[in-house]
C-alpha cells in the first residue's frame, strides 16, 4: 500500500472522503451527450468563486463610508480609486469583479435557457429548478448592492430609483422603503447594511442554495439534450446504459468551457474592462452627487429586461405599482415553469410546432425589452416594450395551453442520439443574427 493510499484510509476512517467522491464525480453516470449547453453550471460554479475570490482582496481595501473626505470626496469612491490606482494589483483584482458580475449573469442566462430548451425543469427535476430560480434572485439581489458601493453616480441614483419602487406599495410602502434604506434617502446607513448584505449575507445564502441545487441533481441526475432518462435502462450492473462517469469525461470536457471562457473574460478584463458602458456604466466615474440628478437613469444591462417591464406599465389609479407588480411577477413565473408546462416531451427536439414559436417570441421579447430598458424611452419605445412584455407573459401564462398535447413529428427515442453540430451551429446564428437586428431596429426608433 502506498503512503497516498494509507493517508486516503486514514481520512476514509474518520470522513467518508472516497465514497463522496464515488457519489459525486468518479462514478456520478452523466448522459453521454452532453453538448455545449452543458458547460454553464460548472461555468457559473468558477464565476461565483472568482466573485467570493476577488471579492475579499477587495474588501481588504474597500471603506464603505459615504461621507466626504478631505477633498470633498466620498471616502468610499476614493477608495475605490485607491484600489485602482495605488492598490498593487487592484486594478485587476476590481476589473476581474467587475467583469465577474456581468459574466455570472451571461452564464447563468445561457444555463437557464439551456433548461428552458431541454425542458430541464420538468418532473422529476422540479426543485432543481426552484433551488435555480432561488440563486438567480440572490444573484440579482447581490448585484443590486454591490453596485452601490463604490458610490459613483449610477449607484446612487440606480439605488435611489429601486429603494423607491417599494415606496409604491400600498399601505406598507413608504415606511418599508425608509426600513430598507436605514434614511429617508439613500445615505451612509445604506451604504453599510448594503456592504454588510453583499459580501456576507447574501453570498451564505447563494452557497447554501448552490450546494442545494447540486444535492438535488444528483439526486435525481441529469437532464440531456434527448430529454430521455437515462436512468430508466441500465445494464445487469445498475449502471445507465447511455450514463459515462462524471469523471474523467465531463471533468475533461468542462475544462474545454472554461479554457474558452477564460480567453473571453481576459480579453474583457484586459482590453474593455468597461465594455463601452455596459459593464461599467460611465456616470459611476463621477461620485455620488445627492443633488444632481443623471439625466438618464438605467440599470446595468442584466436587469434591463425586467426594468423595461417596469417601465412599460403606466400608472393607474395614481399609482405606480402595477408596473412593480408586473416585474416582480416576470421573475417569479420563472419559478413556476415546472408546472406551467403540461408538454408531455421534455426537449425541444421532440416538441411540435406551437412550442417552438411561443419560444423564439419570447427570445424577441426578452432580448428587445433588454435593449429597450437600457435606452432612454420615446412613446414608440414605450409602445413596443409593451407589446414586447404582453408576449413575455402570454409565454409563461399561455404555456399550460399551447403545450399541453404539443409533440413532434420525430417520437422521443429510448437511448439517447448522436448531437447533430449542423444544427446547433445554425441555432447560434439565427440568435446572433436576432440579437444585432433587434439592436438596429430599437436605435433607430
Ligand atoms: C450560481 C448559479 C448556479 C450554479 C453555480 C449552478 C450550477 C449548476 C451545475 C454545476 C449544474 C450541473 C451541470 C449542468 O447541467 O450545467 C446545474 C444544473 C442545472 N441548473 Fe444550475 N446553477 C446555477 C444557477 C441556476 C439557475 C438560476 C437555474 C434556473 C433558474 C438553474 C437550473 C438548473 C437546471 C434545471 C439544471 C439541470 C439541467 C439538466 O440536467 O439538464 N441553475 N447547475
Amino acid at each position: 500500500m502506498t503512503k497516498g493510499q494509507k493517508l486516503l484510509n486514514w481520512v476514509d476512517e474518520r470522513f467518508p472522503l472516497s465514497s463522496m467522491l464515488k457519489e459525486h464525480v468518479t462514478e456520478y453516470y452523466a448522459p453521454k451527450n452532453f453538448n455545449f449547453w452543458y458547460f454553464f453550471g460548472s461555468l457559473a460554479m468558477l464565476v461565483l468563486v472568482i466573485q467570493i475570490v476577488t471579492g475579499i482582496f477587495l474588501t481588504m481595501n474597500y471603506k464603505p463610508d459615504g461621507t466626504l473626505n478631505g477633498a470633498g470626496i466620498p471616502v468610499a469612491f476614493a477608495s475605490v480609486e485607491y484600489i485602482m490606482r495605488d492598490v498593487a494589483g487592484g486594478w485587476i483584482i476590481r476589473y476581474m469583479h467587475s467583469t465577474g458580475a456581468s459574466m455570472f449573469f451571461v452564464v447563468v442566462y445561457l444555463h437557464m435557457f439551456r433548461g428552458l430548451i431541454y425542458g430541464s425543469y420538468k418532473q422529476p427535476r422540479e426543485l432543481v429548478w426552484v433551488f435555480g430560480t432561488l440563486i438567480f434572485l440572490c444573484l440579482m439581489a447581490e448585484a443590486f448592492m454591490g453596485y452601490l458601493l463604490p458610490w459613483g453616480q449610477m449607484s446612487f441614483w440606480g439605488a435611489q430609483v429601486i429603494v423607491n419602487l417599494f415606496g409604491s406599495i400600498p399601505v406598507i410602502g413608504p415606511d418599508l422603503s425608509v426600513w430598507i434604506r436605514g434614511d429617508y434617502v439613500v445615505s451612509d446607513a445604506t451604504l453599510n447594511r448594503f456592504f454588510a448584505l453583499h459580501v456576507i449575507a447574501v453570498p451564505l445564502v447563494l452557497l447554501a442554495l448552490v450546494v442545494a441545487h447540486l444535492i438535488a441533481l444528483h439526486e435525481v441526475g441529469s437532464n440531456n439534450p434527448d430529454g430521455v432518462e437515462i436512468k430508466k435502462l441500465k445494464d445487469d450492473k445498475g449502471i445507465p446504459l447511455d450514463g459515462i462517469p462524471f469523471h474523467p469525461y465531463y471533468t475533461v470536457k468542462d475544462v474545454l468551457g472554461v479554457v474558452v471562457f477564460l480567453i473571453v473574460f481576459s480579453a474583457i478584463v484586459f482590453f474593455m474592462p468597461e465594455m463601452g458602458g455596459y459593464f461599467l456604466e460611465k456616470p459611476n466615474f463621477d461620485q455620488a452627487d445627492p443633488l444632481k440628478t443623471p439625466p438618464h437613469i438605467a440599470p446595468v444591462w442584466y436587469f434591463t429586461p425586467f426594468y423595461a417591464i417596469l417601465r412599460a406599465i403606466p400608472s393607474f389609479l395614481g399609482t405606480q405599482v402595477w408596473g412593480v407588480i408586473a416585474m416582480g411577477a416576470a421573475v417569479v413565473l420563472i419559478a413556476f415553469l415546472p408546472w406551467l408546462d403540461r408538454s408531455p416531451v421534455k426537449s425541444i427536439r421532440y416538441r411540435g410546432p406551437k412550442f417552438k414559436f411561443m419560444l423564439v417570441l419570447f427570445i424577441v421579447s426578452f432580448i428587445g425589452l433588454g435593449i429597450l430598458g437600457a435606452l432612454p424611452s420615446t412613446n414608440a419605445r414605450t409602445v413596443i416594450a409593451q407589446v414586447l412584455s404582453f408576449i413575455y407573459f402570454v409565454f409563461f401564462l399561455g404555456m399550460p395551453f399551447y403545450t399541453k398535447n404539443d409533440v413532434g413529428s420525430i417520437p422521443v427515442p429510448t437511448r439517447v442520439t448522436d448531437t447533430n453540430a449542423k444544427r446547433q451551429i445554425r441555432f447560434a446564428v439565427l440568435v446572433v443574427v436576432t440579437v444585432v437586428a433587434a439592436a438596429v431596429f430599437a436605435m433607430n426608433v
